[in-house]
């Protein structure tokens, strides 16, 4: 029997990027109007090439991004490792079912897990894979109510979440997300969450106290620094208190690293600067440069609520994406990226404040690493986009946050850039 792929007939072409009819700005703009579901606000220009972390439009205009698709892009555009890891294992295998191994998920959630022991003197833990965010924090929802009642023998699955929170658009996620415009209109939501005041440890004990509510509590899930929330950093030794009520209630402590995760935030992982050990975490954005793949990490007693059947993904785990993984841990490791996270975000937030030293518009400027903040007293909106008229990419978060979450990969000319364009465009909207 032949093991030969089907070659080309005579007769029919081959069918490549090249091939595919193209399109100017406006015409996929006109496309989009007419053929993508409303639920996004794309605006021109149309990317098309990316080149560390410069993203060039079809008029080959080049725009210096720090938005990163919202702190994916570690390690920048069209990295040649990470290039390169996608080009040789889409010619070896994309994908196959969970039913058998492929050479990088098992070697992937290892590096993981090995990252989550050292972070935390040494526990086991376990990684589940997924593709995104929201997937991410249905698992821990999944993972979280699973433990209580079939390891500890509890029906507990109430979860507080935090009001200014955002853990995805999923059913579960939406629920955690505490922030009524993103349940707008999709009610009933899943039962058994409640919020607290972010950073308030006395309005956790406050739910934990409700007789009705606390008894069936059996997780709290938390981001370290709330990422769309508005860069919202918690005080300081809040979440060693949280740690110690979770301990004392018997909670599992989940951490949503999503965003913060991965060196975003200067530590591999955010919560290591807290000076606490969470029971699961779960990470995506970064962990696949670009390709869809997420993880959730468990303490190793409480990964063993997921058993065979219990939860699966058909894309969760597959060899390309768990490839590019790899490849990515490893380039943060020989770079020393983490390490250059935390170097150049000291830089880029003091730069900031320097820049936007006297602003009254300027009520706040945070951050932690390559996750910055500045806090303005009007829609930031318009300073986006006046921004992006200067060829400098952003995003919003909350109602009044520019934020800045650039690639890994750059350097003090990169932020001098972006600072200098950021402070023309809100001087030209606000000043
Ligand atoms: C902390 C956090 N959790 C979850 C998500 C959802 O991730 P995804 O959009 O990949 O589902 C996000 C996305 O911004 C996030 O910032």
């Amino acid at each position: 029997m032949s093991h030969a792929a089907p070659s080309n007939a005579s007769n029919t072409a081959a069918i490549s990027l090249a091939t595919l009819p193209p399109h100017s700005t406006a015409e996929i703009a006109a496309l989009a109007d007419r053929y993508l579901t409303p639920n996004y606000r794309n605006v021109a220009p149309v990317f098309v090439r990316g080149e560390g972390p410069y993203n060039i439009s079809l008029e080959q205009e080049r725009y210096l991004d720090f938005s990163a698709g919202v702190a994916v892009n570690a390690l920048g555009h069209n990295h040649p490792d990470l290039v390169a890891a996608l080009r040789d294992q889409a010619a070896l295998l994309i994908h196959q079912s969970n039913y058998w191994h492929n050479a990088h998920a098992a070697p992937l959630a290892e590096a993981l897990c090995l990252q989550f022991s050292r972070a935390t003197n040494g526990l086991q833990a376990r990684c589940y894979f997924c593709n995104s965010g929201a997937e991410g924090t249905e698992a821990a929802v999944k993972l979280a109510r699973r433990y209580h009642s079939r390891i500890r023998g509890q029906e507990r699955p109430g979860i507080i979440t935090f009001e200014g929170s955002f853990h995805g658009r999923t059913f579960a996620a939406m629920t955690a997300t505490a922030q009524p415009k993103y349940q707008d209109g999709f009610a009933p939501l899943l039962p058994g969450f409640a919020y607290a005041k972010f950073g308030d440890l006395a309005s956790v004990q406050a739910l934990l106290d409700d007789p009705v509510f606390g008894p069936t509590v059996g997780a709290v899930a938390v981001e370290i620094v709330q990422g769309e929330g508005g860069v919202r950093l918690a005080p300081p030794g809040f979440f060693q208190q949280l740690r110690a009520l979770c301990d004392d209630r018997g909670l599992l402590l989940m951490l949503d690293e999503v965003q913060t995760g991965l060196g975003r935030t200067g530590s591999f992982f955010a919560f290591e600067q807290e000076g606490i050990v969470p029971d699961v975490l779960w990470l995506a954005k970064a962990l696949g440069g670009g390709v869809p793949v997420g993880a959730v990490l468990a303490r190793e007693e409480v990964a063993q609520a997921l058993q065979p059947g219990t939860h699966a993904s058909t894309f969760g785990a597959n060899a390309l994406v768990t490839a590019v993984g790899r490849v990515i841990l490893q380039v943060f490791e020989r770079d020393g990226l983490v390490a250059h996270s935390a170097q150049m975000g000291a830089y880029l937030l003091a730069e900031l404040k320097k820049a936007f030293a006297g602003r009254p518009y300027v009520t706040d400027i945070r951050g932690r690493g390559l996750m910055c903040g500045v806090e303005i007293t009007s829609d930031p909106k318009p300073v986006v986009d006046a921004a992006r008229r200067r060829h400098l990419l952003l995003s919003v978060a909350g109602t009044r946050v520019l934020r800045l979450t650039p690639p890994l990969i750059v350097d003090r000319a990169h932020c001098d850039e972006a600072v200098a364009a950021l402070l023309a465009a809100a001087d030209e909207v606000l000043g």
